[in-house]
Parts: C-alpha cells; sequence; structure tokens
C-alpha cells in the first residue's frame, strides 16, 4: 500500500529536497515544562534545484503554527498544511518569496504538541533525584518532524545553530557544541552549533537537573547527580574506544563526544546523537560489562552520522556497519574470541527474530521495502545482525582485515557527509575489489533482497562459547533431583558475556521446572542481578517456566524501564501466557502515558490492543 503525498525517494518524508532543499537550520525555541511544550521559532535556509517549482515541502507533526515569513522582508508567506496521515504528520507546503535569486531564508513561529511523538516529558517522579522533571528527545527515525518543521529524510543533511531558553537551574544539551550559556531574568539562554552537516533525525535535545564527569580530553559523562559518579566509572573507557574507532575509521570529526545517561525510561541502549550520544542507565552494571553499546554509539560517528542512509530502507547501512565496526572495537580492545562470541551469540537472537517475523517476511531483507510501511514497524535486529554477517561475509571473501579495513577508510571518505544507498556501496565495493577474482562468488541479490537467515554465516571462534555449552547441558539434562550439578566454582570462571549466553540458551529450550530454576538462582543469585541483560535473559525464563510469582517483578521492572530490548520481548512473553495476558494488557493501559508514543505505539500491536 502506497500512502498518498509521500516522496517517491523517501517513503518516509513528504518532503521533495529534488525540488528545493534546506540547506541549514536555525532554532530559537524556549522549554515550557508547564505546558509540555516547546515555543519559538526556526529560520530555515533553503535553495531552489528545479527552476521551475516555488514552493518548498516539510514533514511536520502536530505543530501549532501561528507564522510563516520571509526573514529578510519580515513578509508573510501562504502556505498550506495538509490533514494529517497518522504516524506520518502533515505535508507543509510553503510558498517562496518572489525574487531573482535562488536561495531563501524562511521563518516558522509554531509551538509544539504536548504529545509530540519525539519528546519525552517526564514529570519529576520519573528521575532520580524527583525534585525536577526532564525533557529529552528521540528523532530517529522521523520524529524530528514533531519538534521542528523540516525536511524530515536522511537524504537532507544541514548544519544547524540553536538558542534554548529554559528555567536556571536547568542544564540543557543539544546533538552539537555548547558556545555559551547567558542568564537571562531568572531563565538561562544556551547556545549550540552543529558544523558538520547532519540529517534531521541526529537533531537532538534532553533539559534536566544535570551534572557532569570529566571522562576524557573530549568528553564528559552527563547524568543526574544521584548515579553521575556510577556513570563516570562505567564509562571510564571511552577514549579508548574512541581512538580504536579511529584507528580503524579515520580521523573524528565530531570535536567533542559526550555521554548523556538518560532516566530509566530512555527506550533505546543508546543513540549516536553527534557530539552527545544518549544511553539508558541500564548500561550501569557496575563492572563496565555493557560499555560495547558506547562503542556502537561511538561507530554511528562514521557509519551513519558521516555515512548515511539515503532514507530508512537502507538502514542496515547505518546499523550492519555500526555493529561490524563495534565488534572490531572489541576485538582490539579485548580480544578476537569476544568479538566472535558476540556475533556468534546475537545469530541467534537474528534467528527468533525471524522466526517471530515469518521467514519469507519481507521485513527480513536487508534492504527492505517501507513503502506502507512505518519505520518504527520495520525496526528489528535483522539490519543489525543480518548486516554484520554480510559485512564479515564480504570481508572474509576479498582476504580479510588487512584488505577490508583500508577499503572501509576509503568508503567512508568517499562518501563523507554525504547520504547513499546500497547500490551506491555495491558499486563502490565492485570498483574498489574489481582485480579481486573473489568477488564473482559474491550473491548480492540473495544477501540484499531474499528473506530470512543469512545464506552463510561465518565459522565464528566460539571458543567461549564452548565452556558455557558443558555447564548449560548439565543443566538441561538434569531431572531436578538431588543437587544442581552447576557449583559456586563453575560460576567463578564466567564473564558476564558468558552469563548473558548461558542463560539466552537455556530461555530458548524447553521450559524448566520452577523448582530446578530455584536452584539455578541459589548458584548464580539472578534475582539480585544488577546487569541488565542478565536480568532480562533470567526473568525471560521465569515467565517460560509460568513462573507466577515473578510476573509481578517483570512488571514492575518495565514500569520503569522503557528499554524496548526488554520491554518488547517481555510484553511478548506475558502475551503468550494467557492467563496473564489480561494483566500484561492492563498494565500497559495504565503505564502508557509515561512512554514515548513510539512505544505506546509499538507495544499496542504487541499486545493486540489495536481497535
Ligand atoms: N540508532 C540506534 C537506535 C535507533 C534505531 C533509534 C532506530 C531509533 C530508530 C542505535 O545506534 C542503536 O542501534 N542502539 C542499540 C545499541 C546496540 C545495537 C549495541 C540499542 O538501542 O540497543
Ligand atoms: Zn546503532
Amino acid at each position: 500500500m502506497e500512502k498518498v503525498g509521500l516522496s517517491p525517494l523517501d517513503p518516509s518524508s513528504f518532503s521533495r529536497p529534488e525540488l528545493a532543499i534546506v540547506t541549514e537550520i536555525l532554532i530559537n525555541l524556549n522549554v515550557n515544562f508547564d505546558k509540555k511544550i516547546l515555543l519559538g521559532d526556526v529560520e530555515l535556509s533553503v535553495k531552489k534545484i528545479d527552476e521551475s517549482v516555488n514552493e518548498i515541502i516539510l514533514d511536520t507533526s502536530k505543530l501549532n503554527i501561528s507564522s510563516i515569513y520571509d526573514v529578510e522582508s519580515e513578509e508573510k508567506l501562504e502556505y498550506n498544511l495538509s490533514d494529517p496521515l497518522p504516524e506520518y504528520g502533515s505535508k507543509l507546503t510553503i510558498q517562496l518569496p518572489k525574487k531573482e535569486s535562488n536561495s531563501y531564508k524562511i521563518g516558522v513561529k509554531y509551538e509544539t504538541h504536548p504529545d509530540a511523538s519525539g519528546l519525552q516529558w517526564l514529570s519529576r517522579n520519573a528521575t532520580a533525584g524527583k525534585k525536577h522533571p526532564y525533557l529529552f528527545s528521540q528523532f530517529q527515525p522521523i520524529h524530528a518532524r514533531s519538534v521542528l518543521p523540516c525536511q524530515d529524510t536522511p537524504a537532507v543533511k544541514t548544519k544547524y545553530t540553536a538558542t534554548i531558553s529554559a528555567p536556571q537551574e536547568f542544564t540543557v544539551l543539544m546533538s552539537a557544541i555548547c558556545n555559551g550559556t547567558k542568564e537571562l531574568h531568572g531563565g538561562k539562554l544556551s547556545h549550540f552549533v552543529q558544523k558538520v552537516p547532519i540529517p534531521s533525525y541526529l537533531i537532538a535535545i534532553a533539559v534536566g537537573v544535570l551534572e557532569s564527569r570529566k571522562l576524557g580530553p573530549r568528553s564528559h559523562v552527563w547524568a543526574e547527580k544521584e548515579i553521575i559518579e556510577e556513570c563516570a566509572y562505567e564509562f571510564a573507557n571511552t577514549e579508548h574506544q574512541l581512538k580504536t574507532a579511529e584507528e580503524i575509521c579515520g580521523p573524528y570529526v565530531w570535536g567533542i563526544y559526550d555521554l548523556l545517561v538518560l532516566p530509566p525510561s530512555f527506550p533505546y541502549g543508546g543513540m549516536e546523537n553527534p557530539c552527545l550520544t544518549f544511553v539508558t542507565p541500564t548500561l550501569l552494571a557496575g563492572d563496565r560489562s555493557l560499555a560495547n553499546v558506547v562503542a556502537h554509539e561511538i561507530a554511528h560517528s562514521w557509519t551513519g552520522n558521516l555515512v548515511t542512509n539515503r532514507n530508512f530502507e537502507h538502514f542496515w547501512l547505518n546499523e550492519g556497519f555500526t555493529v561490524f565496526i563495534e565488534r572490531k572495537i572489541k576485538e582490539r580492545l579485548e580480544s578476537p574470541q569476544s568479538q566472535d562470541f558476540d556475533a556468534y551469540t546475537l545469530v541467534s537472537d537474528l534467528n527468533e527474530t525471524i522466526n517471530r517475523l515469518g521467514k519469507d517476511s519481507p521485513l527480513t531483507k536487508l534492504v527492505v521495502d517501507l513503502k506502507g510501511v512505518h519505520p518504527d514497524d520495520a525496526f528489528s535486529d535483522v539490519p543489525y545482525e543480518k548486516g554484520q554477517t554480510f559485512l564479515r561475509y564480504l570481508e572474509m571473501t576479498v582476504g580479510g582485515p588487512d584488505v577490508f579495513e583500508p577499503f572501509l577508510r576509503k568508503y567512508f571518505d568517499t562518501f563523507k557527509y554525504k547520504s547513499i544507498e546500497t547500490k551506491d556501496f555495491q558499486a563502490f565495493f565492485d570498483s574498489y575489489f574489481s582485480e579481486n577474482p573473489a568477488i564473482k562468488s559474491i550473491d548480492w541479490q540473495t544477501w540484499l533482497h531474499s528473506p530470512g537467515m543469512p545464506p552463510i554465516i561465518p565459522d565464528y571462534d566460539i571458543s567461549l562459547a564452548i565452556v558455557c555449552d558443558n555447564l548449560i547441558e548439565k543443566f538441561l539434562k538434569w531431572d531436578g533431583e538431588g543437587v544442581i550439578p552447576i557449583t559456586p566454582d563453575d560460576k567463578k570462571d564466567l564473564t558476564s558475556s558468558q552469563i548473558i549466553y548461558f542463560l539466552q540458551v537455556i530461555s530458548e529450550a524447553e521450559p524448566q521446572s520452577i523448582k530446578k530454576l530455584e536452584a539455578l538462582n541459589a548458584v548464580f543469585g539472578f534475582d539480585n542481578v544488577k546487569n541488565a541483560e542478565i536480568k532480562f535473559r533470567w526473568l525471560r525464563t521465569c515467565l517460560k517456566a509460568n513462573w507466577e510469582e515473578k510476573v509481578h517483578i517483570v512488571l514492575t521492572w518495565i514500569n520503569i524501564v522503557g528499554r524496548m530490548k526488554y520491554v518488547r520481548p517481555l510484553y511478548r512473553d506475558l502475551y503468550r501466557w494467557e492467563a496473564i495476558r489480561k494483566r500484561a494488557q492492563e498494565n500497559f493501559l495504565a503505564n502508557r502515558h509515561n512512554m514515548m508514543h513510539m512505544s505506546a505505539y509499538t507495544l499496542v500491536k504487541d499486545l493486540h490492543l489495536e481497535l
């Protein structure tokens, strides 16, 4: 199904940058916590591309526009705002001022809607300090339009500057370099500049009562004061990760790399907002074991943020490449074994996803068709894991990292500051390796356009898994009588990644008896574990055993933690358990007002609550 009015070049946007394009954005907004709105104006620099057009088309969603004008002459401009297309927003068509030149500056005065899909307004109770409200944004894939009128397609890249006014006690952060704050009768003005052209989905803002700690020469971590020391400890390796990424990818062009640790309702593990990665507090395991998410977001500084998918049909160019680089960072900072262990274990997650979506589902293709499909509905680990598997396969085929890594750097250098499609990557690869006879065997068609599991899965080094496999087998074979055949000594030698893998396999096996799980818990202490990856798999294992006592624990956890990677599977598990289904649905309905729009939107479907 095609959605009327959407662009032929980007099925998720109304904008037509091939006719007239936004080249720069100036943002001027006031943060109003009482009304839960941002209000002010933006100034868009616009360049006409097609001489014959007299208008510029922008994306908007629920914006309350009061006027649109030519910034130079201050004259009002005529505009038309279409009826909203659910989840895509309204097409805004603005008549360009009549003048000789092809460049324009257009001002839009507006305010956002309290339910803007790209913002989460938290009440003080949802923060660690419980004293002040909090605001954060999440624009990827297509929620920027709910905060500013823009060409909300990653095909368009612009620099931006911003001036944000907020109450005095708050810190305002953006995906940009802060170049000063100024006090202003009871409030505070913060100025930002992002000099590198970025797609709209990388504009980001957070406003809270925050502290910071220095992590390295170009990095600070920001968080509420209650958790700031914990954050500084957990992410102490950031500079090592950055340096390693630079060795692999080339120079880091963004100047600063800061981290913001959000309140627990943040729906993702991490978001690669330039200069300021957003992360979930569920990474605070206490032992730095989940820092691969930071390596992942750092890798996006090249894959995604420099070389960008032209639309979200080619999302694997962002995420598959990023997982691939993330694992290369891990290989260098830890070991080749741990890189491969991650790849190996994540293949089983991919398998679960593909079984759930269906082996023939078009959403299991690497390159997807998003005509009539919202990118938030297409989101899964397919572009991540199938994408990284493809790149590992390509690397192996052309002769390994010594040959492939120089190619990668050339790829980044060639396509930096651009937005590309899969065919651009393929053509570049083919020309770079044109002398390499091995490339003839690559079946691009199957890899890119066939549904299902990757056609080839590389031989990963699984030495770290083998130790666990023995324990897993002992446990699964155990009939639950007598003492559990796993001792605290066995546990002592396992890393947290191995415990995660151990529980992953157990959670995918036949349901275990509660008695066996109690014995397992006595050895591992899963009930009190801080590591969210372990907790998540433990709770899934318990739900699979229909362990009723744990339902309350699951519900309490997912009412606080908004990370969709945990919340969605847990809700789906609860849904599958018929006796609990209703309770799960009611729990969701009672809490949906605390969630971001996207989270509620996807969970409504997972829980079959659609009317
Ligand atoms: N860019 C993504 C998050 C995202 C994707 C937000 C699509 C909205 C739409 C981010 O880089 C990401 O992949 N995060 C992962 C990290 C993991 C793969 C290490 C996550 O959130 O778990
Ligand atoms: Zn990513």
